[in-house]
């Protein structure tokens, strides 16, 4: 027999199943209880039935509970359920009550971007960072992500936008590295520590299905280059997967390896790494000062869509001939500028979606100045955005040593 608040001790259990049918056992014997629908509601959105709260959330507010919470709520069960346009009707109605609800604001911005208004999306997301500052948080991440998609529409109001969120959050590792990708804000020679960590712990969970989705294929590519480069795979060489992420690289490049190290800057995404069970060791360390670290430990380098995050390459390409052993190889891909392919001096640009790219020159300036022979450099297409092919460069690039790569000379 349940009792008017057993959904309470239920909940305070995170028993969600419980809790529901206490709630339910209570609004039979009592279907006019608004509070009742409205917390039925709140459960619901915890067992993962987003359209289910949105009924128990309606009949709520059809009982006369005018709360700005509840309607808060329904919008965002509404967007869960993929109705983008009721969601944001629905947070509207909450924001006229409750103007200051930042939550409110930034699930608005979500509902906006989900229908294809990044203007909007960037205006509801800069409120909520306004009245609730998020310093690279969550919100921050909304903001960015909504700034590259109107930088497509308009270029100019995202370049306002970015700089005057810049202006007002100087220590945001996600509107500092906006500004400079919209080139309203200085330009680091790479992505920031806390912006590539901020950026891709948030993406780790989705990151292997959204690049499935893309036809992503720098791993694959360069594992071919390995197995052209060098013939069937002997499991002989010391490999890095420089910059490993969730480790997508590790099916292809394992058989080459006695050892195969992955490092990542991103705890999340190195955990997804690990999972995988291919590695004998995932380290969390930023790229540069890991290969310093570790003077003449590897036989093989790959860094796979890892370079994009890095402006000139000149530091990282010193450090990697650190790490890499006389006669060992580093492959890696980049994205490709053609008009950057003349002049070696040009910095290589940072693109709208923070992204930089690197012209031919500049490629061969920085492998021969780090002292490396370029074996193979090739256009490739690294995968599909917007159904367009994203262009690149694979490049399969040799310590010169006595023996070439054979994983056995030291
Ligand atoms: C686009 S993902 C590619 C991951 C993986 N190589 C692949 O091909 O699936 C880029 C990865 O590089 C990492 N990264 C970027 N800059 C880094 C740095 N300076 N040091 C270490 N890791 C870095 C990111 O954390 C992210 O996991």
């Amino acid at each position: 027999m349940t009792g008017p608040t057993d959904w309470v001790r239920h909940a305070a259990r995170a028993d969600w199943p419980g809790a529901a049918a206490a709630l339910r056992h209570d609004l039979a014997r009592d279907p006019s209880s608004a509070t009742g629908f409205a917390n039925l509601g709140a459960v619901l959105v915890r067992l993962g039935d987003p359209a289910g709260a949105v009924v128990a959330f309606r009949r709520a507010l059809a009982l006369g509970l005018d709360d700005p919470g509840v309607r808060y709520n329904l919008g965002t069960a509404l967007r869960h359920t993929g109705d983008a346009a009721a969601a944001a009707a629905a947070l509207r109605a909450a924001l006229a009550c409750a103007p200051g609800h930042a939550d409110a604001h930034n699930n608005l911005g979500n509902a906006l971007r989900d229908l294809d208004r990044p203007g909007a999306a960037v205006a509801a997301y800069r409120r909520a960072i306004r009245l609730a500052p998020s310093d690279g948080g969550d919100r921050s991440a909304n903001l960015a992500a909504a700034l590259t998609l109107l930088a497509e529409r308009d270029l100019d109001a995202a370049r306002r936008a970015a700089a005057d969120w810049r202006a007002e959050a100087p220590d945001d590792p996600f509107a500092v590295h906006g500004a400079a990708a919209l080139e309203v804000g200085p330009v680091p020679a790479r992505a920031g520590d806390a912006y590539v960590r901020g950026l891709f712990d948030r993406f780790a969970d989705e990151f292997d299905a959204r690049l499935d989705r893309l036809g992503y294929r720098a791993p694959a590519l360069l594992a071919d280059a390995l197995a052209s480069a060098h013939g069937p795979p002997t499991a002989a060489f010391d490999l890095l997967d420089a910059g490993c992420g969730t480790g997508r690289a590790a099916a292809g490049f394992r058989p080459f390896a006695r050892r195969l190290v992955g490092v990542d800057l991103s705890p999340a995404m190195a955990a997804h790494a690990r999972a995988t069970g291919l590695y004998d060791a995932v380290e969390i360390a930023e790229l540069g000062r890991f290969l310093a670290a570790h003077p003449a430990a590897f036989d093989v380098i790959v860094a796979a869509d890892v370079l994009v995050y890095f402006g000139p390459l000149d530091a990282i390409a010193g450090a990697a001939a650190t790490a890499v052993r006389a006669g060992g190889r580093w492959l890696f891909t980049v994205e490709h500028d053609p008009d950057q392919d003349d002049d070696p001096r040009t910095p290589p640009r940072l693109g709208p979606g923070g992204r930089y790219r690197h012209g031919i020159a500049h490629l061969r300036a920085a492998l021969a100045g780090a002292g490396f022979e370029i074996d193979e450099m090739r256009a490739v297409t690294l995968r599909h955005e917007g159904g367009r092919p994203v262009a690149g460069y694979l490049v399969a690039a040799r310590r010169p040593g006595p023996t070439g790569t054979t994983g056995d000379d030291r």
